[in-house]
């Protein structure tokens, strides 16, 4: 088979390596990709929103199975333009996609189908959501209804910080169109994990639990981030807290999706919170996580591609899903002063070390190919991926691989899986 993933991350680069190890697949392409898949997959310069482009290559090339990574080109609607060619493609249409391109919708779904979630209510306006906030208690949540690169949620402490938040959002269309309409969420208190699925439109497979961590600096200190790093399993997510969202979140989503004429084939990502009432849905994705991808992919026993069959063909129920009963880190090396400004270019020296390690991947985020010289070319830059029979020996593992590498400016948070510890 012949597959082409589509995005340019270190959640692509986790898929290709992870489709490259299936048998059926002969030869894997990236659009646009990057050094580190460069060398499992062969990078095809074409942007991920570039639909025509890609559904050109994908005929001219007979690709027989294409595979989304990203947010944008699922929202925008890629799934159907490969579909309307007759294209075998992973991930959901434009009208299921919405899950994550609107957090209004997702909000008014999880509260038609009573779905735990964050009360909530929508604004179309600044006026009427000023109002509103005059009287609200804080802290409180403002979220830009649309795509915003992950950075459309600011907490507020105080009253004057939520006006400036709408002002942003709203009125100076700091995320553009994403602030047309704005979620003003009830302030949850709890520990975050990440709950991936696969889904077939009825059918739902959750894949192990992951945590992130958002922000730059150690401590959850300093600005929010695509994600410094990840563990998997959380020892938070125990199986009381399973049963629940086996009962009350999962197959519910699904099954509203149907009901509402939007069946989701693909990812469905759950970001849920811990809270002292039980666990809460914070947001779906409608995608793999990144960096959630890389530290839950090597811990998968199953062929990933057969998984993405199943989906598209709507016989999931028929894939026993399993992983592995060990443990994976992933601690993200990024640039000098991501996620504001940094320079880019920079050689990345010591990947050499880790060919051929086993139980040792690093997975490139932003990185290219200059004048033979694997060089920088992002703000999250690496990922450096261990396993490990437990999680603190995957966490050993993953910081004393952290220092075969180097680059310019390079810095890293020391504390990914620190609340591991906690957990005892
Ligand atoms: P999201 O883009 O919806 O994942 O939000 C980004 C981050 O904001 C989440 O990972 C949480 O840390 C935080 N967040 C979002 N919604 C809430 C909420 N209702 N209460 C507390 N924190 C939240
Ligand atoms: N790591 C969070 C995300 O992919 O949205």
């Amino acid at each position: 088979m012949k597959v082409l993933i589509v995005g340019s991350g270190g959640r692509e680069h986790a898929l290709a390596w992870k489709v490259a190890k299936s048998p059926k697949v002969d030869k894997i392409y990236c659009a646009p990709g990057n050094a580190g898949i460069g060398e499992i997959a062969e990078c095809v310069p074409i942007g991920a929103m570039e639909f025509e482009k890609l559904v050109d290559f994908a005929k001219k090339e007979s690709i027989d199975l294409t595979v989304i990574g990203m947010d944008d080109p699922l929202v925008g609607g890629i799934v159907d333009a490969f579909e309307a060619e007759g294209l075998r493609v992973f991930g959901p249409r434009k009208n299921a996609a919405i899950l994550e391109g609107s957090k209004a919708f997702s909000k008014d779904l999880m509260k038609k189908y009573d779905i735990p979630t964050a009360a909530y209510e929508t604004f179309d306006n600044p006026e009427d959501a000023m109002k509103y906030l005059e009287t609200s208690d804080y802290p409180i949540v403002l979220k830009a209804d649309g795509l915003a690169l992950g950075k459309g949620v600011l907490i507020c402490q105080t009253k004057e910080e939520a006006m400036a938040g709408v002002q942003e959002i709203m009125m100076d269309k700091k995320f553009g169109s994403a602030g047309n309409r704005l979620v003003v969420e009830e302030f949850l208190v709890g520990r975050e994990v990440s709950v991936l699925s696969f889904v077939d439109g009825k059918t739902i497979k959750t894949m192990t639990s992951a945590q992130d961590h958002k922000r730059a600096l150690d401590g959850d200190q300093g600005l929010n981030t695509g994600g410094m790093g990840t563990f998997s399993p959380s020892p938070f997510y125990t199986e009381e807290v399973d049963k629940f969202c086996r009962d009350y979140v999962y197959q519910k989503t699904v099954d509203a999706m149907r009901s509402e004429g939007r069946e989701f084939k693909g990812i469905i990502f759950f970001g849920l919170i811990l809270t002292e009432k039980g666990p809460r849905v914070l947001e779906y994705n409608a995608r793999f996580g990144d960096p959630e991808a890389q530290v839950v992919l090597p811990r998968m026993k199953n062929d990933i591609v057969e998984v993405f069959e199943a989906c598209i063909d709507g016989t999931l129920d028929q894939i026993d899903l399993q992983f592995e009963d060990n443990a994976c880190v992933c601690v993200v090396l990024a640039s000098g002063g991501y996620p504001v400004s940094y320079e880019k270019g920079f050689e990345i020296t010591g990947l050499e070390n880790f060919r051929d390690k086993d139980g040792y991947v690093v997975f490139h985020a932003g990185s290219k190919l200059t004048d033979g010289k694997i060089v920088t070319n992002g703000g999250r830059v690496l990922g450096v991926t261990a396993l490990g029979d437990d999680l603190k020996k995957a966490r050993a593992n993953a910081y004393e691989a952290v220092k075969l590498v180097n680059f310019q400016g390079m810095y890293y948070r020391s504390d990914i899986g620190k609340a591991i510890d906690e957990a005892e």
